[in-house]
This record gives structure tokens, sequence and C-alpha cells, in this order.
């Protein structure tokens, strides 16, 4: 009987064990589920673990069973989680995060660039221009929580200085790209589109990194809010992504109002140097 109890017990204490590992394992998962494509919550787990407000830990990875859409695979998503470690960080060490990975080429200023399926980083940075685009299947679903806080704070900031500014467009999924471009297109012809609207896949505004910013009158370009924006952005971590005289860089006519979120630290030195961002980083904007 008491050699019963005991086997008895053994089996509970298993059971139990199992149970809570199952648990555990899910749990661990809760962000990045199981779903059949990249879905909101694993691209925002992407990003967190990209600025590294999450560590990508190999419990993580194991147990996050990202399945493909043929678009993003599990492997993609994989690498992103495993590679994006120097998003949003420059120390000017010429650490990018990307030592593992082999750079598919160097930009005119020597920088590194890394395409990890699909997305393309250079100094750390997610790119999105004409020349570089993103996975159709690439859906945040909403801003980045990190650069959504930093607008509320610039936002603050602006009316303290009786400057008010909003938000008029910040996260735009593939889709909605694709309508706003169309339209364009449609209303006021193709060359006014590619000079104003990005083709779907290469616009910044589907990485929910980037915001376009109005007043209460709606022109905002040669406003004092346009002006405190551009003096002030970078120490919000905003760079102005389309300035003035830089088409002939950027790919795209003057845009007063689009402002991309790259941290801090990049955005003080880009925005220091005076160029834009393809020139800082010698790199093209232009439609294969
Ligand atoms: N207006 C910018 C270029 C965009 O459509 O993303
Ligand atoms: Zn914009």
């Amino acid at each position: 009987m008491k050699r019963f109890k005991k086997v008895f017990l053994v089996c509970l204490i298993s059971i139990v064990f199992c149970f809570c590992f199952a648990v555990g394992s899910a749990a661990m998962c809760a962000d990045a589920d199981g779903d059949k494509v990249l879905s909101a919550g694993d691209a925002r787990l992407v990003l967190r673990i990209s600025v590294g407000l999450e560590k990508a830990t190999s419990a993580i990875l194991q147990n996050c069973d990202m399945d493909y859409d043929g678009k993003i695979t599990a492997g993609d998503a994989r690498e992103i989680l495993r590679l994006s470690v120097g998003f949003g960080r420059s120390d000017d060490s010429g650490a990018d995060g990307f030592e593992g990975a082999a750079p598919i080429g160097i930009t005119d200023k020597y920088y590194k660039i890394y395409n990890i399926n699909g997305f393309t980083f250079i100094d750390g940075l997610l790119i999105a221009n004409k020349t570089y685009s993103l996975p159709q299947g690439f859906a945040p679903g909403g801003l980045y929580e990190e650069c959504e806080t930093a607008f509320n704070t610039l936002q603050s900031a602006a009316a303290k200085d009786g400057q008010y500014m909003y938000l008029n467009s910040g996260y735009r999924s593939y889709a909605s790209q694709a309508s706003i471009y169309t339209e364009y297109v449609y209303y006021y012809g193709y060359d006014y589109a590619e000079a104003y609207a990005a083709r779907p896949g290469h616009s910044e505004h589907q990485t929910g990194l980037a915001i376009d910013v109005t007043n209460s009158s709606g022109y905002f370009t040669g406003s004092t809010q346009a002006a405190w924006l551009h003096e002030h952005c970078a120490d919000y971590g905003f760079i102005l992504r389309y300035p003035e005289g830089k088409s002939d860089k950027t790919g795209y006519n003057a845009e007063a109002w689009h402002i991309r979120y790259v941290g801090k630290a990049h955005a003080q030195k880009i925005s220091a140097s005076g160029l834009c961002l393809e020139e800082y980083y010698g790199i093209t904007s232009a439609y294969a």
C-alpha cells in the first residue's frame, strides 16, 4: 500500500509539472501567437524587440510558432527577432546590431545594408523608401508605441510654446496606402502621385514609425507650427523626412508635415548634419 501511494504521488507531481510547463510555454507566446500570418501582435513584438524593449530570448524564439503566409515566413520572423537588436540605437562605434548577419551591400557612405527577409536595415534603422520596400504582410496595425509616446510628448511641448499641432495620419496598412496612391493618380495624375505618395509597400507609414502633422488651419507648410516642428522634432526622436530642396535625394517633393521616428540618438546626429536620411546614409530612393 505504501509503495502504491509513493507511485501515485510521483505520477501526480509529474502531471502537475507537465501542465505548468505547457501553460508557461503558451504564456511565453502570448504576443506572438501561432496564426498563419505575421499578425499585428507578432509585428509589434518584432518592433518591441527591435528597440530592445524585449529580449529575443531563445525561449520566445523556440516557442513562438509564427507560421507563414508565403510572404513573411516563420523563419523571416525569427530572423527579424534575432537580428533586429540594433534598431533605434546608435553609439557611433560602428556596431549596428547585425554582426551575425552578412550585409547585402555597403552604402555610398560606407554603412552596411542588411536585408533580413524583406526588411532593410542600415545603421540599425528600418528603411522604407522608393528603393527599399517593406513586405506586404508586415502590418503592425498602429503606431509603434515608443513613437506615439514621443509624439505626445512633442505635442505637449509645442503647446506649451503656444504651437498647437495634431496627428493627421499615422500608421497606414499596405492596403490603405494602395488606396491613397490610386486616389492620387486618379484625381491629380501620375506625376503628382509619384511626387507625394509612396507606392504600396514603400511607405514609412506602413512601419508605424511615421506621422503626418497638421495644425488647426490645415495649412501646415510655412506655418509657425511647421517651423517649431522642424526646429525641435529631433529632441523627441523624429527627423523631417522630406525637407525642402532634397527631392532628388528623397524621391518626393518637400513635405513639411511628415516626420519619421528614429530615436533621439539617430535623430540628433542626422538632424545636426543638415542632410536628409538618404544623403546621410548614402542611399538612393528610386523605384527599380
Ligand atoms: N507621403 C509619403 C511619401 C508617403 O506616402 O508615405
Ligand atoms: Zn506622411
